[in-house]
């Protein structure tokens, strides 16, 4: 069963049901971003300018609905690989165009929940048996083209490490997040937020962004470098026009740009840059993690997106040192999970992500935990769509009690 529903922007998105003989029933909703990286599978959408502005995923539905269900009766439950495997034939076609990556992950992902159910698992348990609790990376102050501002760079996040447990990094991330709203709003900015839950202020500076957390983290009684670190993701692609990086109103080079990144790390405890350059600047990456690889989590997203062969690429070329992990970018569970794998083997960490179009959907919570990933991305914390996300760790860290143990100081590095 399949339908179209609405994601936290409002725009409409793909959901699913998989029903098991046994009663069993597993349901799930995609995720739909805005900085698109130009690699991912496609999502599919139905271009009819009548219905949500073109935006409509009646095609998907029906993909799900005329296509995929037909292939999927009678199959095990319990064999994601194989149903992962179904709908890549079926599909036939290298990014999911034939009938849409976000039709093709729904099923995936009801699936999964659905053979859980069945063994009587919980989804951590299921997809892989994790025990570790992530670091929730929160986007405190959204830019780009998350925020309706001038701030080039997309998100600015606080990761709490210093803490015990995940509970408590997620009580010191929200006091931490109120904390900025009253600096926001001292310093004259309004404080609406952007499609993640972080302010959106319309700042002078992206280094006004990292002055206004500081103090915020310094007022809420925590220490910064300690309790706290700082991460960005630049998602670069989005400024990088004409062969030139456009940020602070200059246009930059990678070797400046790279410049400007190790100032802002000798300025602040930045332990942690996603897409610092545009997702095809191959040398200008290798550069960087040259230059600051060593000391620095270097994440790709729009780079590598979740891409088993990109991700190869990026490994050989020593193009960064962690990778971003979308479901929605690569389309089903199993190519993820085995993305992932291929990630923790080369050595790189994995952050699990949600996107800046999301639904009350916690697959990923679930899916950081099973895979052990030291951090995930949900937002900030704040807004229904971000918060479920944590929320659900906060019921699974419950759950492993004794078994768990949150990531915390162990995402740095010695050098860190
Ligand atoms: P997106 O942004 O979901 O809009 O692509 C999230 C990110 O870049 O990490
Ligand atoms: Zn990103």
């Amino acid at each position: 069963m399949a339908r179209e529903i609405l994601d936290s922007r409002g725009n409409p998105t793909v959901e699913a049901e998989v029903i098991l003989e046994g009663g069993f029933k597993g349901r799930a909703a995609v995720p739909s971003g805005a900085s698109t990286g130009s690699h991912e599978a496609l999502e599919l959408r139905d271009r009819d300018l009548k219905r949500f502005g073109g935006l409509g995923v009646k095609q998907a539905v029906a993909n799900i609905r005329d296509k995929i269900a037909p292939a999927l009766i009678g199959r095990e439950a319990g064999d994601q690989a194989g149903i992962d495997q179904i709908l890549i034939s079926l599909d036939g076609t290298e990014n999911k165009a034939n009938l849409g990556a976000n039709a093709i992950l729904a099923v995936s992902m009801a699936a999964a929940r659905a053979g859980a159910l069945a063994s009587n698992q919980p989804l951590y348990q299921y997809l892989g048996g994790g025990t570790k609790l992530p670091v929730p990376l929160f986007n405190v102050i959204n830019g780009g083209k998350h925020g309706d501002n001038d701030v080039d760079i997309q998100e600015f996040m606080i990761a709490p490490i210093g803490f015990a447990s995940f509970g408590e990094a997620l009580r010191a991330g929200a006091e931490v997040y109120q904390s900025l709203k009253k600096i926001v709003k001292a310093h004259g900015y309004a404080t609406n937020v952007g499609d993640e839950g972080g302010f959106a202020p319309a700042l002078k500076s992206d280094e006004e962004a990292l002055e206004l957390i500081t103090e915020a983290i310094k007022s809420a009684g925590y220490e910064l470098g300690i309790q706290f670190k700082l991460a960005l993701d630049c998602a670069a692609s989005e400024f990088y026009r004409g062969g030139r990086y456009v940020i602070g109103g200059q246009g930059l080079t990678s070797e400046q740009l790279i410049d400007f990144y190790q100032t802002l790390c000798q300025r602040y405890p930045i332990f942690s840059i996603e897409d610092p350059l545009s997702e095809d600047d191959w040398p200008g990456w290798a550069a960087m993690t040259a230059k600051l690889g060593g000391t620095l989590q270097i994440v790709g997203d729009d780079l590598l997106v979740t891409n088993p062969k990109r991700l190869e690429w990026a490994i050989r070329e020593k193009s960064c040192n962690s990778i971003l992990i979308k479901l929605n970018q690569i389309g089903t569970v199993t190519e993820t999970l085995n993305c992932i794998r291929q990630a923790q083997r080369a050595g790189f960490s994995v952050v699990i992500s949600h996107r800046s179009g999301e639904t009350e959907d916690t697959f990923i919570s679930y899916l950081a935990v099973a895979v052990n990933a030291t951090q995930i991305k949900s937002g900030a914390p704040c807004r229904t769509e971000r918060v479920a996300k944590y929320n659900e760790l906060l019921r699974i860290e419950e759950q492993l009690d004794e078994r768990g143990s949150y990531a915390g100081r162990a995402i740095l590095t010695n050098r860190q």
